[in-house]
């Protein structure tokens, strides 16, 4: 199955042919990025997918490979290996209600494909994002850089869109921060949100920037609501993409990620995102930027939330 995916190229292997899996293959084969091998276990699915994909390689002129499978002997030599194959959230359901549904999933991916791709770098997307990237790391035993989680990225992109939409001023001109776990007690942090340098806190009325950042923190489970059968896909594909980008060109892009603590922020043996420099081997460098004393608290409760469901999905893998 490999022999034609040339060994010279980068290769990204997607675990999960659902929404998130399939847009991300597709943004980055269209972006020239890498060859991709999408992977699920519903047999014909990734197939399938990756037949329509390349069928659509002469028009949208890129030269990236992409081959979909169900057996994991397929994934390997990976640059970087994806993590999407999950349950996503329906009404009704919180990220952490998905907890022990995808624990043993995601577990059980990060197993197969580090057997075949042990120099890789693993990219977390499902959900509980913090808890299923801790998983995924000590299920492959990778050194903490080379393990990051998707969210901050895009909560970030939401806030960015939302304060683009109300000032009428271009996304491009607007740079936003959340941090913290990705769920209800996500950290956004408007002092750290600009227009072209300029901090929110001029442009905009405490009223205001207060309720951007609830629809932020609520940003996942408004389009649920509007979708029903499941939860967004385009934006988390585009957030995935970018931060595939700045590792596999090495860019040392400065980007929020779920990365592993070992003192930072006064926090120890966690994943939970914060602003990281992204490179060639994952995780360059985590970055401390300064926090009020109210926002520091707000982390570690943020924190404490992380802590006590990874304690729950260690405990349901059998890996406490
Ligand atoms: P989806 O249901 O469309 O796709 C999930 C896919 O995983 C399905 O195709 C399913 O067959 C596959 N799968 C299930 N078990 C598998 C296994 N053991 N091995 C391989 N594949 C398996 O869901 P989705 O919308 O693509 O979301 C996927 C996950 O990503 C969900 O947990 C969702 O909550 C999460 N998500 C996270 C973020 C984030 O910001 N981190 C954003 C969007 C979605
Ligand atoms: C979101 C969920 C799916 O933020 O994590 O859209």
């Amino acid at each position: 199955m490999n022999d034609f995916l040339s060994c010279h190229s980068l290769r990204v292997s997607v675990i999960g042919a659902g929404n998130v899996g399939r847009t991300l293959t597709q943004r980055i084969a269209e972006k020239n990025l890498a060859d991709v091998v999408l992977l699920d276990i519903i047999e014909g699915l990734p197939q399938g997918i990756a037949l329509d994909l390349m069928a659509a390689q002469g028009i949208e002129l890129h030269d990236s490979l992409v081959i979909g499978t169900n057996r994991y002997e397929d994934t390997a030599n990976s640059d970087i290996v994806v993590i999407t194959a999950g349950r996503p959230r329906t009404p009704g359901l919180s990220r952490d209600d998905l907890l022990a549904i995808n624990a043993k999933i995601v577990v059980n991916s990060a197993k197969e494909a580090i057997k075949y791709s042990p120099n890789a770098i693993f990219l977390v997307i499902t959900n509980p994002l913090d808890v299923m990237t801790y998983l995924v790391w000590k299920a492959t035993g990778l050194p903490p850089h080379q393990v990051m989680g998707m969210a901050g990225v895009l909560d970030s992109s939401r806030l960015q869109s939302f304060i683009s939409l109300e000032l009428g001023i271009s996304s491009a001109n607007i740079t936003a921060l959340v941090l913290g776990g990705h769920g209800d007690l996500m950290l956004p942090l408007p002092r750290y949100c600009t227009v072209n340098g300029v901090p929110i806190t001029e442009l905009l009325d405490q009223a205001t920037i207060d309720r951007l950042v609830e629809r932020t923190r609520n940003g996942g489970a408004e389009i649920v609501k509007l979708l029903q059968t499941g939860g967004a896909y385009y934006a988390p594909a585009s957030s995935a993409c970018l931060m595939i980008e700045a590792i596999l060109r090495d860019q040392s892009r400065l980007l929020p990620a779920a990365a592993y603590l070992s003192g930072e922020y006064g926090l120890n043996d966690i994943f939970i995102g914060v602003p990281c420099l992204l490179g060639c081997r994952g995780v360059k460098q985590i970055l401390e930027v300064s926090l009020t004393e109210a926002e520091k608290m707000s982390l570690h409760i943020s924190a404490n939330s992380v802590r006590k469901n990874v304690e729950l999905a260690l405990e349901s893998v059998g890996m406490k």
